[in-house]
C-alpha cells in the first residue's frame, strides 16, 4: 500500500451529544499510531450544528477536525427561519462541511442549490464534502455514470478551489442498507468520477474521492483493494468510538 493520505470521515447525521467528546481521544490515538507508521490519515467528525462550538473547542488533536452536514444556499446573514449559513457555521468552529447528501437532496437540495451552496461553504473557507450517487432505480436503469455525471456538471465549476473539495461517492441504495457495490464496478466508478473532475475543474492532479455507504469494520479491508479511493464517509458505524476505530485499524491491517 502507497504512503497516501487516507480520510474517516463520520457523518453523525441527526445523532450525538456532548458526552461524545470522550470518543475523540480514542480516534486521535488510533490516528497517531498509524502516522508513526508511516500510513497518513486524517479523522474528521461531521456533527450537528448544536455540537460544533462545543467540540472545537474541546477537540485539542490536530489530526481530528470538526465538520457539519448541511447548510443554507444563501452567505452570510438573512431571514430565513431555523437555518445557518456556511459562513456562521465556520465561525462556530467547523473546518469542512458535507453537502449534496442524499438524505439532504430528499429535504429538497437540487443540483443548483447545492451550487449555490458548494460556493457559499469555499467563499467561507470551509473544505467541502459534495456527496454524489444513484438510487436504486437508477442503478437498475444504468444510468449510474449519466446520474453522476449530471450531478457534478450541475454542482461544480471551474472557479471553484480543487484543493477545497473531496468527493464521496456515495450509491444511494447502499446507505444505511449493509449492501455495498462490487469491488471492480466501484473501481471503475471512481476512475470515471476522477476523470470527470478534472475535466469539470480543469486539473491535472488527481482529486480526492472517497467511498461512502454501509462502511463498517468487517468490509473495509475490501476497499484497500481500491488504490483510487481516497477514503471514507462513514454514517451509523462512526457514531461507536470502537467501531469507528476498528474501521480504521482493520484498513491497515
Ligand atoms: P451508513 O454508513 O450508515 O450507510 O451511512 C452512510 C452515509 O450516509 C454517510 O454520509
Amino acid at each position: 500500500m502507497t504512503n497516501k493520505l487516507v480520510y474517516f470521515i463520520g457523518n453523525w447525521k441527526m445523532f450525538g451529544d456532548i458526552s461524545q467528546i470522550k470518543s475523540i481521544k480514542l480516534l486521535h490515538q488510533v490516528s497517531s499510531k498509524f502516522k508513526k507508521k508511516r500510513k497518513r490519515n486524517k479523522i474528521v467528525l461531521c456533527i450537528p450544528n448544536s455540537l460544533i462550538n462545543f467540540f472545537s473547542k474541546n477537540n485539542k488533536y490536530k489530526s481530528i477536525s470538526i465538520g457539519a452536514q448541511n447548510c443554507h444556499h444563501k452567505e452570510g446573514y438573512g431571514a430565513f427561519t431555523g437555518s445557518e449559513s456556511a459562513s456562521m457555521i465556520k465561525k462556530v468552529g467547523a473546518e469542512y462541511i458535507i453537502l449534496g447528501h442524499s438524505e439532504s437532496r430528499l429535504d429538497g437540495d437540487n443540483n443548483k442549490k447545492i451550487k449555490m451552496k458548494i460556493q457559499s461553504a469555499l467563499n467561507a473557507n470551509l473544505t467541502i464534502i459534495f456527496c454524489i450517487g444513484e438510487t436504486l432505480k437508477e442503478k437498475r436503469a444504468k444510468k449510474t455514470f449519466s446520474v453522476i455525471k449530471k450531478q457534478l456538471r450541475e454542482s461544480l465549476n471551474i472557479k471553484n478551489n480543487p484543493r477545497k473539495i473531496i468527493i464521496a461517492y456515495e450509491p444511494v441504495w447502499s446507505i444505511g442498507t449493509g449492501n455495498i457495490p462490487n469491488m471492480s464496478e466501484l473501481k471503475k466508478i471512481f476512475i470515471f468520477v476522477k476523470r470527470e473532475i478534472k475535466k469539470i475543474l480543469k486539473i491535472k492532479k488527481s482529486p480526492i474521492l472517497i467511498y461512502g455507504g454501509s462502511v463498517n469494520d468487517k468490509n473495509i479491508a475490501k476497499f484497500s483493494s481500491i488504490s483510487e479511493i481516497n477514503g471514507f464517509l462513514i454514517g451509523g458505524a462512526s457514531r461507536s468510538p470502537k467501531k469507528f476505530v476498528d474501521i480504521i485499524k482493520n484498513y491497515y491491517t
